[in-house]
């Protein structure tokens, strides 16, 4: 059986972050079918439209790929000042221009600890909107919040010392496996029923109504389109969710 490819991005670029502990936690105890492995995106800048429409940096394009490429995407982050921290945000900014958009229709696990008692709660609300906008497909439950952190952590080796912790990232991703084979298996129904003929008249009125606004382009739509946004646009047969391209 092909292990299940999950990437994980970490909210903190603290070299003893707790967050990333948490990842570790979640390698360790994963379901045997499934391989986390954690994405470096020290080396991502911060986005400049005017660059961007130049074209993806280097390091920029190649996490594009590797989490396009991924079946899901865990991610662990702290709260900043009660909602994302700047350069998560910023990570998930660049996967959310161009076409084929990595996260459009990716599973998507959500994990948040803090030293403070609520774990880095509101956080995730503010995540979950975000990844609503980009189409991602997020687990709903069991939502995990590590509050208390740091007594939940051992300092030098980053092992996870709570039972209780412990038990609760394994019943997640236990559960993220199983909501990773659901969207696999309603995307690969949904593509198998909606006929070639239909995709293609539908992707055309899409294209032609698209408002530079809901444009996953870097560029901004011709005038001409952005005038003929007054006519209703056909539905498509395919979810939302389930298109390869995010233009609902
Ligand atoms: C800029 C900043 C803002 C923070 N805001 C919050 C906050 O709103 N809520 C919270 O629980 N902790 C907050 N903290 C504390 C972090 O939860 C704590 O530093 C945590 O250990 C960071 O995660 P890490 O261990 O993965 O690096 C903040 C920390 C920083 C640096």
């Amino acid at each position: 059986m092909k292990k299940l490819d999950v990437v994980a991005l970490c909210g903190s670029l603290r070299r003893a972050s707790l967050n990333r502990q948490a990842i570790r936690l979640a390698q360790e105890v994963a379901p045997a079918h499934m391989a986390i492995e954690e994405l470096d995106w020290r080396a991502v800048p911060v986005l400049d439209a005017d660059e961007l429409a130049h074209g993806f940096p280097a390091p920029v394009a190649a996490l594009r790929t590797r989490v396009r490429a991924a079946d899901a995407v865990l991610i662990a982050t702290p709260e900043y000042n009660f909602s994302i921290p700047g350069g998560l945000k910023n990570v998930i900014d660049w996967l959310s221009r161009g076409e084929d958009q990595p996260l459009d229709g990716k599973p998507v696990a959500i994990v948040s600890a803090s030293p403070g008692p609520l774990g880095g709660a509101r956080v995730q609300y503010d995540l979950r909107k975000v990844l609503l906008f980009v189409n991602a497909m997020p687990l709903v439950k069991p939502e995990v919040f590590i509050g208390g952190a740091a007594g939940k952590f051992d300092a030098p080796t980053g092992a996870c010392t709570d039972a209780t912790t412990r038990d609760f990232v394994t019943r997640q991703m236990a559960a993220f496996a199983d909501w990773i084979a659901g969207v696999q298996r309603m995307r690969g129904s949904a593509a198998a029923q909606s006929c070639p003929s239909q995709q293609a008249s539908a992707a055309r009125a899409t294209n032609e109504q698209e408002t530079p606004w809901h444009s996953p382009h870097p560029t901004v739509a011709p005038r001409a389109s952005r005038t003929s946004t007054k006519t209703a646009r056909p539905r498509s047969s395919t979810p939302a969710w389930a298109r390869t391209s995010r233009r609902a």
